[in-house]
């Protein structure tokens, strides 16, 4: 049974704000990201008028491309949605603009700030700049200082940096970063990505918990007995080899997209509505999280690697048999954990997070599991009465859903569990913006409520720190367990939740 909990309104509830005039500057500009994601976006942002006539788009990278070749390459990457807007395109393209730059060549970066006072004076950008590093991550740190050496971050009213995920690839490797990065720049100057925080239904997690008053007084280890977050893929690996066989799953996904949902899902309400307050409570959490067992991590993580499977007609590779994976790689593709919130809201309610590629079904998803009744007066279909649950739909089909138990017609008295549904699509009836064009506009528009603070990020890494240690040094401790590719994920990791009298959700 379906119930829909509101009536489509379908009108136009947009508020959308206008970004001042200024040039972004793209490092990495010959990338992939800056085609497949950055401009993309941007379009998407000029066609819903929200970029200003006295806007720039630099690209810099190394290749000695010119403005048209830059231009070129962009429209191709657009492919179809440049026919169907031609004149929107032209007046947008005419904005590109590509400067050869290497940011460790400090000449480089003496003819980069030339070139955005000639921007400045033709596009009436009036010096203001956000600086976004598409670059290897490497970079970021040098990136950083070579922007502050050549004056372009000195002024903290009109410049930005945009940095991109992984921000560190551990605790220390983190915290170095942040003070390279701080050194350059004030931290209100600093705009850390995660894309999943550019998503409506991401951001819906705060709207649902603190604009509604029923959810509070149940949101805590009274009625919550788990919570379950999954971001679950059917993609491999695809070109990606030569960053994901450095990173795996753990790096590239759990400790910044899954725990940006942790975060949001279990942090306090803010004081108020601004970044800063936000973040506050983010990091705070985040500072009580910690693995389920932190002596013997094996215990509570299960790591796996997606081994050939698909049907005979559509056969898919093996992780290790994809271009660029070494053969005997021990990079894990999925992961699943199970984590603790020491503090008074969520003390012992355990949070299981799970992540895979190759997975049999594209789904990102918080999952509330409730706590039973009591007591159980009615005969219930399949012998014992479903929790209730609260499912908040991240991606595809946006939404939210909750499961309860409702009386089965007839005679007797014998209750079943039916799902309420409400859909993004069905109820406002427009598509979300992808993550990048929120995300960019709020960078242009200063606005940092959306991206991660420097502590923030440490707490996040500093959690996962016991096992990234474990993997380092005695990796058999926590070995890669093989899974087909389409199915859910290993045996152990059934197992995880087995052990505590629990299923991860099949949707
Ligand atoms: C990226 C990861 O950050 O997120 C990718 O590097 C992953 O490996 C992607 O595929 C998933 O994003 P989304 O928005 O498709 O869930």
């Amino acid at each position: 049974m379906t119930v829909t909990l509101t009536n489509p309104l379908r009108v136009g509830l947009r508020q959308e704000r206008v970004v001042s005039p200024q040039c972004l500057v793209i490092f990495g500009a010959s990338g992939d990201l800056t085609s497949r994601k950055l401009v993309p976006a941007l379009f998407e942002l000029f066609r819903q008028r929200r970029l200003p006539t006295e806007f720039a788009v630099l690209g810099c990278a190394r290749r000695p491309w010119s403005d048209e070749e830059f231009r070129g390459q962009m429209a191709e990457a657009l492919g179809d949605l440049i026919h169907e807007h031609r004149g929107a395109w032209d007046q947008f393209a005419a904005g590109l603009f590509y400067e050869p730059v290497d940011l460790q060549q400090p000449e480089h970066l003496v003819r980069l700030a030339q070139r955005l006072e000639v921007i400045d004076r033709h596009r009436a950008t009036r010096n203001n700049r956000t600086f976004y590093l598409s670059v290897s991550p490497k970079f970021y740190g040098s990136g950083c200082s070579a922007l502050a050496a050549a004056g372009l971050l000195s002024d903290p009213e009109r410049s930005r940096v945009v940095i991109e995920k992984p921000f560190g690839r551990d605790y220390g490797s983190a915290q170095e970063l942040n003070r390279i990065v701080q050194t350059s720049a004030k931290e209100s100057q600093v705009f850390r990505i995660d894309h999943y925080l550019g998503k409506e239904t991401v951001q819906n997690i705060l709207v649902l918990r603190f604009a509604n008053t029923i959810f509070e007084p149940i949101w805590n280890r009274n009625y919550i007995a788990s919570v379950e977050i999954t971001a679950a893929e059917t993609v491999g690996v695809e070109e990606r080899a030569g960053y994901y066989e450095s990173s795996g799953a753990l790096r590239d996904m759990v400790q910044n997209h899954l725990t940006q949902m942790l975060a949001l899902t279990t942090m306090e309400a803010p004081g108020r509505f601004d970044a800063e307050a936000i973040r506050n409570e983010k990091a705070k959490v985040l500072q009580s999280a910690r693995l389920a067992d932190e002596l013997e991590p094996w215990n509570c993580c299960v790591r796996g690697q997606y081994g050939p499977g698909g049907t005979a007609r559509r056969p898919l590779t093996g992780y290790r048999q994809e271009p660029g994976v070494n053969p005997n790689s021990t990079t894990e593709t999925y992961v699943a954990m199970k984590l603790f919130i020491d503090n008074w809201r969520w003390q012992g309610v355990p949070f299981y997070l799970r992540t895979g590629k190759r997975l049999p079904k594209r789904m990102s998803e918080v999952v509330l599991t409730f706590r039973e009744a009591p007591v159980h007066l009615f005969d219930a279909a399949g012998g014992s009465p479903t929790a209730n649950q609260l499912i908040l739909r991240i991606q595809p089909d946006e939404g939210a859903g909750f499961r309860f138990e409702v009386k089965s017609p007839g005679s007797g008295m014998r209750s079943r569990p039916v799902d309420m549904h409400f859909s993004y699509d069905e109820s406002f009836g427009e598509p979300s913006d992808e993550g990048y064009v929120r995300l960019l506009a709020d960078a242009m528009l200063g606005d940092p409520t959306l991206f991660t603070r420097g502590d923030e990020v440490e707490a996040a890494w500093r959690l996962y720190t016991p096992l990234l240690e474990l993997i380092e040094d005695s990796p058999w401790q926590l070995p890669v367990h093989p899974y087909e590719a389409r199915t859910w994920g290993p045996a152990a990791a059934d197992n995880l939740l087995g052990r505590d009298g629990l299923m991860w959700r099949r949707p």
